[in-house]
């Protein structure tokens, strides 16, 4: 908090005669019944219907880290200042000393994840009903609402810590973990649970994996640069104390050996007859990191607007899901009794790489 009284207390935003935290929980609610609504076809799914479902699982997970950095920017990060209460007395913003906006947007944040939980819950539940069962989307559909509540928890670690650095990327982290398992599920959802058998070079699927973890590095160290720089999420926040320069050429370097990274596979992939599908994920990704890096020159050229930097943000979660895209298409699943032939038309792929 900025220590200095509200301008407009919480309890005083109002609405059409009603709080406006009124309005968050009825949003709230009837978007949780929507979903179930729209999810009652669920109950007897289909595997396209989960395909389908499972996108939309990507994008609130995804979603999630950008309506996060709207908190931060605004310096709502305290608008709750106790979890899982908002203030000392209440689950809901009254009573507490905070600013009516950052009530608001804090609030209005810890309500998006009802509805990110739910999609999750939904998408178990079907996972648990399809026929016939699979076991790999079970597990993968038990664990995504897990590491959804997990957010709760570290998100109220984050409160508890007066916002640490290490607890804000955690928080952030976390979300981008729970992506890797939400785009693995929709990927599967379009295979059958068997072996996997690679669809590139064996050098191809080793840049791809390096890539991998070097995106993931990127991202970590563009929290770094968050927990160091202004965007705390509250102006008392603690901050890293490194050097901002530092830590920021760091991070654009990683980001010059993703880029690097990626126009090799995308060499890798043409050169050897990757399927065609693969070769538009990674020209997608080459697309979504330049776009992505110009919008981190600028916000640094231009000190760091908000609404850069929550562009900047969402850019991360575009290539976070690019990325994973071009790893996951690296390899499939294929029925136990698929022949061994080459799948791409190099005639370089085809081996299976593990056994169930
Ligand atoms: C191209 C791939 C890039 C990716 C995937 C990426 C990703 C990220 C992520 C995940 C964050 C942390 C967001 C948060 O904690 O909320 C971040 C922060 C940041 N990035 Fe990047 N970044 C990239 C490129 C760049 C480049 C080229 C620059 C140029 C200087 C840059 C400058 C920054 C700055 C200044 C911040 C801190 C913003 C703040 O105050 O919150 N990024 N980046």
């Amino acid at each position: 908090m900025t220590g200095s009284p509200p301008v407009l207390a919480a309890d005083d935003l109002v609405l059409l005669g009603q709080p406006f935290w009124l309005w968050q929980v009825g949003v709230a609610i009837v978007g949780v019944a929507a979903l179930l609504i729209l999810g009652s076809r669920l109950w007897h799914p289909r595997i396209a219907t989960l395909r389908w479902w499972a996108l939309g699982n990507i994008v609130v997970n995804a979603g999630i880290s950008v309506t996060g950095a709207t908190v931060r920017v605004t310096e709502s990060g305290l608008g709750c200042s106790e979890w899982p209460r908002c203030t000392p007395e209440s689950f809901v913003p009254v009573g507490g000393d905070h600013s009516a906006f950052n009530a608001a947007i804090e609030f209005g944040n810890r309500t998006v994840t009802f509805l990110v939980l739910a999609v999750g819950v939904l998408i178990f539940m079907a996972a648990l009903r399809l026929r016939p069962r699979r076991r790999d989307l079970i597990t993968m559909a038990t664990i995504i609402p897990i590491g959804v509540l997990g957010q709760g928890v570290v998100g109220g670690i984050t409160v508890w810590s007066d916002l640490h650095p290490a607890a804000v990327g955690g928080h952030f982290l976390l979300s981008t973990l729970v992506v890797v398992l939400t785009v693995a599920f929709y990927v599967r959802c379009r295979q059958p649970e068997g072996p996997l058998r690679r669809t590139v070079t064996p050098l191809t699927r080793r840049v791809a994996g390096v890539l991998t973890v070097v995106g993931f590095a990127l991202i970590v160290l563009g929290t770094v640069v968050t927990g160091t720089g202004p965007h705390g999420g509250d102006l008392e926040a603690p901050r890293y104390g490194f050097d901002i320069v530092t830590v920021t050429r760091l991070h654009s370097g990683l980001a010059w050996l993703t880029v690097a990274l990626s126009v090799a596979l995308m060499v890798l992939l043409m050169r050897t007859g990757a399927p065609r599908a693969l070769r538009v994920q990674g020209w997608l990704l080459l697309a979504a990191l330049t776009a992505q890096g110009a919008i981190g020159y600028t916000q640094y050229a231009l000190g760091l607007p908000e609404a850069l930097v929550v562009l900047h943000v969402l850019g991360s979660a575009l290539v976070w899901v690019a990325i994973l895209r071009v790893w996951f298409g690296t390899a499939e699943r294929v029925a136990a009794d698929a022949p061994d032939v080459p799948t791409g038309t190099g005639g370089t792929t085809g081996e299976r790489v593990t056994t169930p």
